[in-house]
């Protein structure tokens, strides 16, 4: 049997960085504030020359080295993003361009938060099957474009980021399993009002920011990251215990703590790198993952379980054995 493992991991965060006491300056906020309701220090912000396209890529090269694969070899892009360059073509397309990458499909998925995890789930059918033999499953996010620096509210809880995992067929197993949902009567709560059609004024384009209810969301993550976890075991017949690394969506620290908290797992066990980049929607897995590799807290042949929530309400898990 076929299985899809991870090969290499990379990431990039753009040079820019912007401090909680960055943001007192031009809003009324508090980095004390921001650290106790959400854990975040600081959070990265692309230049006007950097595009979801140009650190999708940054993070993708990084990757590849990682694995030791090079253009020719890839024969799927999938990209989890919400803040693609442009309409079309697609973010895949343009990041499959500038790899040199020759032939593949490559495709965007907008799953906004959970977008990693969709293009993971995606590229694990897709390997399984003999449908593609190396994949880049790449997180990249230009929050600050749909940002709106006057409410803070929501301004002080964005970054952007990139983080790609390769794919590879394996004897071994790599990704155990994987869980996508999504439950669209939440549009509400978490969107972007304007768009192409719908709430389309040529006189506000440019003016498509975050919206979002802090606290509906805040409660729903919560639930969701425990049913998705236990969803996640019972699937392959295991056990909370079974999990050597949690690596959730990277929203809130405090979303985080509860999570970890209602599935009894120690924080020394779960990844949380939010206090560095703040959330990066679907670049936040790859970017905690990326790190805890670095450091070397996740070794081969860990268990690690991923889980996201986002936007839609759309939301998601992978257990992979690294
Ligand atoms: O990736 C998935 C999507 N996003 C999330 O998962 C985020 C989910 N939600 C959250 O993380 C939290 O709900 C927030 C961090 C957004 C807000 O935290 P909260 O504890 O739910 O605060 P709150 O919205 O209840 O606001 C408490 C107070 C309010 O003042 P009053 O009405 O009590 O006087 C806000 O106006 O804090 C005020 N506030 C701020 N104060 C200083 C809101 N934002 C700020 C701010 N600085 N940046």
């Amino acid at each position: 049997m076929t299985h899809a493992r991870i090969a290499g991991i990379g990431s990039f965060l753009p040079e820019k960085v912007v401090t909680n006491t960055d943001l007192e300056k031009v809003m009324d906020t508090s980095d004390e504030w921001i650290q106790e309701r959400t854990g975040i220090k600081r959070r990265h912000v692309v230049a006007d020359d950097e595009f979801t396209s140009s650190i999708g890529v940054q993070a993708a090269r990084r990757a590849m080295d990682d694995a030791g694969v090079g253009p020719e070899d890839i024969d799927l892009i999938i990209v989890g993003t919400c803040t693609p360059d442009k309409v079309f073509p697609s973010t895949a397309c343009i990041i499959q361009h500038q790899l040199g990458v020759k032939g593949s499909a490559a495709f965007d998925v907008n799953a906004a938060c959970s977008g990693f995890l969709y293009a993971l789930d995606l590229a694990n059918r897709y390997i399984k099957t003999g449908g593609a033999q190396t994949a880049l499953v790449i997180g990249a996010e230009t929050l600050s474009r749909i940002t709106n620096w006057e409410d803070r509210g929501t301004a002080v809880l964005f970054g952007d980021g990139a983080g790609c995992v390769v794919l590879q067929a394996s004897d071994e197993p790599g990704i155990l399993s994987t869980h996508i949902h999504a439950d669209g009567q939440f549009e509400e709560l978490l969107q972007v009002r304007s768009g192409i059609s719908v709430g389309y004024d040529k006189t506000r384009a440019g003016e498509a920011f975050i919206e979002m209810n802090g606290n509906a969301v805040f409660k729903r993550a919560v639930a969701t990251f425990d049913a998705i976890a236990r969803e996640t075991v019972a699937d392959l017949d295991g056990d909370l215990g079974d999990i050597d690394w949690f690596v959730p969506h990277q929203a809130n620290m405090r979303i985080i703590k509860a999570a970890a908290k209602k599935l009894g797992m120690p924080m020394e066990r779960v990844i949380a790198t939010v206090d560095e980049h703040a959330n990066t929607s679907g670049a936040s897995i790859p970017l905690a993952l990326e790190l805890a590799v670095r450091d070397g807290r996740i070794q081969r042949g860990d268990t690690v379980l991923f889980a996201a929530f986002g936007a839609g309400f759309t939301w998601g898990s992978a257990m992979i054995k690294y």
